[in-house]
């Protein structure tokens, strides 16, 4: 794929048939978008949208363009040329295969050298409370785990300029360091998260409901400063988590 410098979402109907209320939605690389709104709404449809290039031939009649034109035929079916990569909310791996073999499968596939799995665990495991090993079956990873190895696979190995991420906060991973690991420099990302901390370190969010687009904000300095607020809570919420986790006591509250 050509170097992408433009990411537009051509809007389409929502769940009555009625028109979404925004014509088109244009995303520049290093921009990171929130998707927020009501369960149902349409938020995992929309990336969905986005992930298939979908060109009006989805039940949302949504067109994806990238460069300011509808991709061809062979980006669009061609995973090598597509270059999205999608975290996506449920996520079972059926591979009877460890954690190193799917690695090294996956980094082949994308000529990487195989001094990047190594990395990729090293990764994730700064995500998650329980340490991966690469001789793991990846059956038996847990969801938290499955996730971090996930986002450290898309962050390291396939590496594509058009990120997708599907609710990162219910995985029991670190969250705003896995959002930081994926929104690396110069990336399209798009983010879904019913979490306000996530929702406010995104620069514009996209308001969802009834399966259509039904605005864009941008964060405002006002709730940049609320983020700020928000995530010394949430750090404090973190190490209560993790003190009760490990079966200490909390018996003093104290908010730094
Ligand atoms: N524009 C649309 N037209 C028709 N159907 C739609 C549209 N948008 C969403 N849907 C349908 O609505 C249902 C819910 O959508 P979706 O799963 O995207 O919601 P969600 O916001 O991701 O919910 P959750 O927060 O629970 O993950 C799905 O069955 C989807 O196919
Ligand atoms: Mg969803």
């Amino acid at each position: 794929m050509q170097d992408i410098h433009e990411l537009t979402i051509i809007c389409g109907i929502d769940k009555s048939g009625d028109r979404e209320d925004v014509e088109r939605i244009r995303i520049c690389p290093g921009e990171i978008v929130g998707i927020v709104g009501p369960t149902g709404s349409g938020k995992s449809t929309l990336i969905s949208d986005i992930e298939q290039l979908s060109q009006g031939d989805t039940p949302t009649r949504r067109k994806i363009l990238i460069n300011g034109e509808a991709p061809g035929r062979d980006i669009r079916t061609d995973p090598r040329k597509k270059r999205i990569a999608q975290l996506s909310q449920n996520m079972h791996f059926l591979a009877d295969m460890t954690v190193e073999e799917f690695l090294k499968m996956h980094a082949k596939s994308r000529n990487r050298n195989f001094d990047t799995v190594e990395k990729v665990i090293r990764i994730a495991n700064t995500l998650t409370g329980e340490s991966i090993h690469p001789e793991h079956q990846l059956t038996i990873l847990s969801g938290g785990q499955s996730r971090a190895l996930m986002a450290a696979d898309i962050a390291v190995i396939s590496d594509s300029p058009i990120v997708l991420i599907d609710e990162i906060e219910n995985a029991g991973i670190k969250k705003q360091e896995a959002l930081k690991l994926l929104a690396c420099e110069g990336k399209i990302v798009l983010v879904v998260t019913h979490d306000p901390v996530l929702a406010l370190m995104t620069k514009r969010r996209i308001v969802m409901r009834n399966g259509g687009v039904r605005q864009v904000i941008t964060t405002s300095p006002g709730e940049m400063n609320v983020c700020s607020e928000l995530v010394r809570l949430d750090n404090y919420m973190m190490s209560l988590r993790n003190t009760i986790r490990q079966g200490g006591l909390v018996e003093e509250a104290v908010i730094v």
